[in-house]
């Protein structure tokens, strides 16, 4: 199964996508993810991302669907599909993993819609905590670790996003709603969205996301 997860920032998107990871064997690929890590390791597609995400816009086209492409071919293990988290984001990018997947065993099918009030979404990004080794997601209301800046799994200490600023919300949303929306409707068009209300506590966003997958 292949499965994309789309969501606005904060959407709960990381957080249900290590569930169906567990749940459904599949590779995480997590677009967001990959970026960081490439910044932390300093590399120069790191550092053409860091500008663009420090300030909440979205990676250049054509930085980010080579980079996909170029992730997908190297999984050694195809375990039982993946789940993209975060990609495609434009409609180009859309339609780049359209032409890249048609035909193959890379096409999507299921895309999981978390529906969320953007109003909900500045307390979940500015309460996120993340783990520097394992990438565990807390919040400090909702899902807090167990001991204060330490996670739980690993015992590694916890950090914030540089882009969990209330100023980088506001451009990531206006991403989202100029050039995420369209890509929902472009797959809403094939008849593979299952819409999920996100704005739920984490185990009943779950209970509905693990239904809709397992249908
Ligand atoms: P990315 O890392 O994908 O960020 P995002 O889309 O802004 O989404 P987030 O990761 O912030 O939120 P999430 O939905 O994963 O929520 P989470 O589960 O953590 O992208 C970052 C940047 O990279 C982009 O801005 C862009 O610059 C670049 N980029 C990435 N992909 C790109 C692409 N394809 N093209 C171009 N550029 C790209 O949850 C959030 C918080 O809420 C946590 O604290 C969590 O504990 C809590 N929470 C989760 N669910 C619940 C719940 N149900 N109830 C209460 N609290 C909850
Ligand atoms: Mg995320």
């Amino acid at each position: 199964m292949n499965i994309l997860i789309m969501g606005g920032p904060g959407a709960g998107k990381g957080t249900m996508s290590a569930k169906i990871v567990e749940k459904f064997n599949v590779n995480h690929i997590s677009t967001g993810d990959i970026f960081r890590s490439e910044i932390s390791n300093g590399t120069k597609l790191g550092l053409e991302a860091k500008s663009y995400i420090d300030q909440g816009k979205l990676v250049p086209d054509e930085v980010t669907n080579p980079m996909v492409k170029h992730y997908l071919e190297g999984l050694s293990d195809k375990k039982s599909g993946f789940l993209l988290d975060g990609y495609p984001r434009t409609l180009d990018q859309a339609k780049a993993f359209d032409a890249l997947s048609a035909g193959t065993d890379l096409e999507i099918s299921a895309v999981i819609a978390l529906q969320i009030p953007f109003e909900v979404l500045a307390q979940r990004v500015t309460g996120r905590r993340l783990c520097k080794e394992c990438g565990s997601i807390y919040h400090i209301e909702s899902n807090p670790s167990k001991q204060e800046g330490i996670c739980d799994k690993c015992g590694a200490s916890l950090y914030q996003r540089k882009d969990d600023t209330i100023e980088s919300l506001q451009i990531r949303l206006q991403e989202y709603q100029n050039q995420t929306q369209p890509v929902l409707k472009f797959y809403e068009e094939k008849g593979l969205v299952q819409t999920i209300n996100a704005n739920q506590p984490i185990e009943k966003v779950w209970a509905d996301v693990e239904k809709a997958l397992s249908l």
